[in-house]
């Protein structure tokens, strides 16, 4: 049975979700599930935006069809060609056989390489800025390459000003019901989703985010139409503001987070006594995370909002231990950058961890690591809290407070 929403009196929301996938892309938790947004104007043509993953394929189709009422598709414009919205397109060319495919040429050399389907007399390739007329309604094109992927393009709908934004602006997250964001609880239920999508997904290319706000910022605006999560008709200043400050590596807030990997129970106590030691001080929103039980793109996510970020580990086969080499892994592949960082190290008989993060946090841009660098052997011990004590004060001075 079909399950549609309306944008407007002509814009309909025609996506899904999927509560059942453990892991997006094989690789991110969504305890919360995931939505695959697709949108159809129903002008003189009609034009869908986007299609959805394969795990929800029969849900979209019967969305899209029960909107159509019995009209042909005339366009599917293609945002994004990843496979978590593309599963359907071959399937719209079985049943529209007149339907025209809207893409620019990166879109269709990829579809080219995913799939085997003949599209040959449907394509219609577009560049910068060119137009689409639908009847009363416009769709104009803006390539936004690297948001997510080389061939990313947004298009925005002129009349009723829509900006279809690809990947941008998404979240983790299956609606419930519910597609506005101010029909919402974003502070309690979305904004760390939010975040978490931006910094995982997209944080990697903030010098592609800051292009494509730059672009952005010359429309006019009423709602933010993205491929996952909720359409956006208030707050769009927020969101810009934030993902203006994530794609510089800007953080969110003056504040600290402790990351801590303990195999016995003495590095995590030095992270607790730490922790009480900065909230003594007056630091607020203070986060700490057991990196052996906390997913790295949560960890991410927190690295994207905090401005002081503490890392302590065991060292471990004479390098970093494993979690903890995974997440600086990911914080340099996610391209982060201008952090203050203090470091924690144990090691019972050849302390090595804390040399070796400071090498790879050096691969980093505008990283500064506090002194001193914390040395704990086996477990806490007079000399030891005293540069713990020292590191806190070093924190506090970069902190302001
Ligand atoms: Fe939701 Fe980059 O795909």
């Amino acid at each position: 049975m079909h399950c549609t929403c309306k944008l407007s009196d002509s814009v309909y929301w025609t996506g899904g979700c999927d509560r059942r996938m453990a892991l997006f892309e094989n690789l991110f938790p969504i305890p919360h599930g995931i939505t695959y947004n697709s949108y159809l104007i129903m002008d003189e043509h009609t034009a869908l935006i986007d299609t959805v993953d394969a795990s929800i394929s029969r849900q979209f189709l019967e969305n899209v069809l029960h909107t159509l009422n019995g009209r042909p598709l005339d366009y599917l414009v293609i945002n994004h060609m990843e496979p978590d919205h593309c599963a359907n397109i071959e399937e719209l060319l079985l049943r529209f056989p007149d339907i025209t495919l809207v893409g620019n040429a990166k879109t269709f050399a990829l579809m080219r390489q995913f799939y085997d389907f003949d599209f040959t007399g449907h394509m219609l390739t577009v560049k910068e800025k060119d137009s689409l007329g639908l009847g009363s309604h416009t769709l104009r094109f803006y390539l936004t390459p690297m948001v997510h992927w080389p061939e990313v393009m947004m298009t925005y709908e002129e009349t009723e000003k829509l900006l279809f934004s690809a990947d941008a602006f998404g979240s983790f997250g299956a609606l419930s019901g519910n597609l506005f964001n101010d029909e919402v609880n974003l502070e309690q239920d979305w904004l760390s989703e939010v975040r978490r999508y931006y910094g995982n997904i997209v944080g990697k290319y903030g010098i592609q985010v800051q292009s494509a706000l730059k672009k952005l910022s010359l429309l006019d605006i009423k709602m933010i139409c993205p491929l996952h999560g909720l359409v956006w008709r208030s707050r769009l200043d927020q969101l810009f503001h934030q993902y203006d400050l994530w794609s510089r590596y800007e953080p969110e807030e003056q504040t600290a987070a402790l990351f801590y990997g303990s195999m016995y129970g003495d590095t995590e106590n030095a992270i607790n006594i730490l922790a009480h030691g900065l909230a003594g001080a007056g630091v607020k929103n203070i986060c700490v995370y057991d990196i052996s039980n906390t997913h790295v793109s949560t960890l991410i996510a927190e690295v994207f909002r905090c401005s002081h970020l503490l890392l302590a580990a065991p060292t471990y086969n004479n390098g970093i231990y494993p979690v903890m080499a995974n997440f600086l892994h990911d914080m340099k592949a996610l391209n982060l950058q201008n952090r203050t960082i203090g470091l924690l190290e144990n090691g019972s008989w050849a302390p090595a961890a804390g040399r070796q993060i400071q090498a790879m946090l050096q691969e980093m841009k505008d990283v500064k690591v506090l002194d001193p660098v914390v040395t704990v052997r086996s477990s806490l011990k007079g000399e030891t809290l005293s540069q713990l004590d020292r590191l806190k004060e070093n924190l506090l001075l970069s902190l302001s407070l």
